[in-house]
């Protein structure tokens, strides 16, 4: 049930880790959409420190600077902290209490099932993440969505059996403590029109991979990268037609290039094997970078002057901490933890 915000159609939460410079896929599965709902949802846009601390424990000094590289980011790609909350989780000392109770109810087998759980311990075997707190990871989501009461989650795919899971454990809470916290609902991020962004090597776009261009990166580096992407397997010489359906070239373009993509009638060029992928590699590097640009811009402006980052972040902690802490004392209130607290 969305609570009464104004004229706003409700309420957001959503976050990142701070854990390396955010890449093309962020812009595409998440970023942008963000920007876009600023005016229709009050927004909470949050840095998961705590969350990149399961992960990067073993090299704590990266999350200080990953933090600044990912609000630079945000703001580059039109996150405005006139209209939207951006705070970091860990200046909010509410996110660890909430989840603190919230682990009292949720059950060890519920974390156990939740997909990504194996799968990231898999993955990351290397950063020994077989630890307490990282089964309990979607448990802290949850209490970062529901501290604010949000409604709505915007994530990608990726991130659904996070969602159910907070839905549960806000079922959980209602029934056993009064009702409180809303069931939120994820607003999965709709593919693309143009396709689906694969990395440079058709695998999903992932730091883990080294697959990534990321919005950072300097134009050479971008070309350089353009240059090394995989395209349609099946085209082994210019002779071959290709499949502009298929090869990730093509849905680049699609996606940040689309007026270049149909004037340049890449589609028939591709099919019909009207050139080489070099030379079609080359103009929609072109179309990248002119589409890159004023984010670029921006970001250079902004890293420019590193105080407006911790101003940002601060004013963000200040306006977060109110809500969060009115929720969180009637979640105290519920539980029966009902101690007067030194002020
Ligand atoms: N788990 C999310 C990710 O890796 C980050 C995250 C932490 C988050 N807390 C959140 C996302 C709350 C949405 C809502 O992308
Ligand atoms: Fe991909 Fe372009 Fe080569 Fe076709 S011509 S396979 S779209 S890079």
């Amino acid at each position: 049930m969305a609570e009464q915000t104004g004229k706003k159609k409700g309420r957001i939460l959503s976050g990142m880790r701070p854990t390396g410079p955010l890449h093309l896929g962020h812009l595409v599965g998440a970023l942008g959409n963000w920007a876009d709902l600023q005016d229709e949802y009050e927004c909470y846009y949050m840095v998961a420190d705590y969350h990149a601390l399961m992960s990067e424990y073993h090299q704590p000094e990266t999350i200080p600077q990953a933090t600044r590289d990912v609000v630079l980011d945000w703001l580059a790609c039109g996150l405005d902290p006139q209209r939207s909350v951006i705070f970091r989780q860990s200046d909010v000392p509410a996110h660890a209490e909430l989840h603190l109770i919230l682990s009292c109810i949720v059950p060890i087998g519920w974390l156990e099932r939740v997909p990504t759980y194996k799968e990231q311990l898999q993955q990351l075997r290397h950063k020994e993440i077989n630890t307490y707190a990282f089964l309990g990871y979607p448990c802290l989501q949850a209490a970062d969505i529901l501290l604010y009461r949000a409604d709505t989650v915007p994530v990608g795919e990726d991130q659904a059996s996070h969602l159910e899971l907070t839905r549960e454990v806000a079922r959980r809470f209602n029934s056993l403590f009064g009702e409180l916290f809303p069931e939120p609902t994820a607003l999965i991020l709709k593919e693309q029109e143009g396709g689906r962004l694969l990395g440079l090597d058709r695998r999903k776009m992932s730091k883990s991979y080294n697959n990534t261009i990321d919005l950072k990166d300097d134009p050479e580096v971008i070309g350089r990268k353009v240059a090394s992407m995989i395209t349609d397997p099946q085209r082994k010489t210019k002779a071959d037609p290709g499949r502009p359906d298929y090869c990730n070239v093509a849905t680049f373009y699609r996606i940040f290039c689309l007026e270049l993509y149909e004037e340049l009638e890449v589609a028939t060029k591709c099919s019909g094997a009207g050139w080489g992928c070099v030379e079609c590699k080359k103009n929609m590097y072109a179309g990248l970078a002119e589409y890159l640009r004023p984010i670029q811009e921006k970001r250079r402006e902004l890293a420019e002057s590193p105080e407006t980052i911790d101003e940002i972040l601060q004013a963000g902690a200040a306006k977060a901490s109110a809500l969060a802490n009115q929720n969180l004392e009637e979640a105290r209130r519920l539980c029966k933890l009902t101690g007067k607290r030194v002020p």
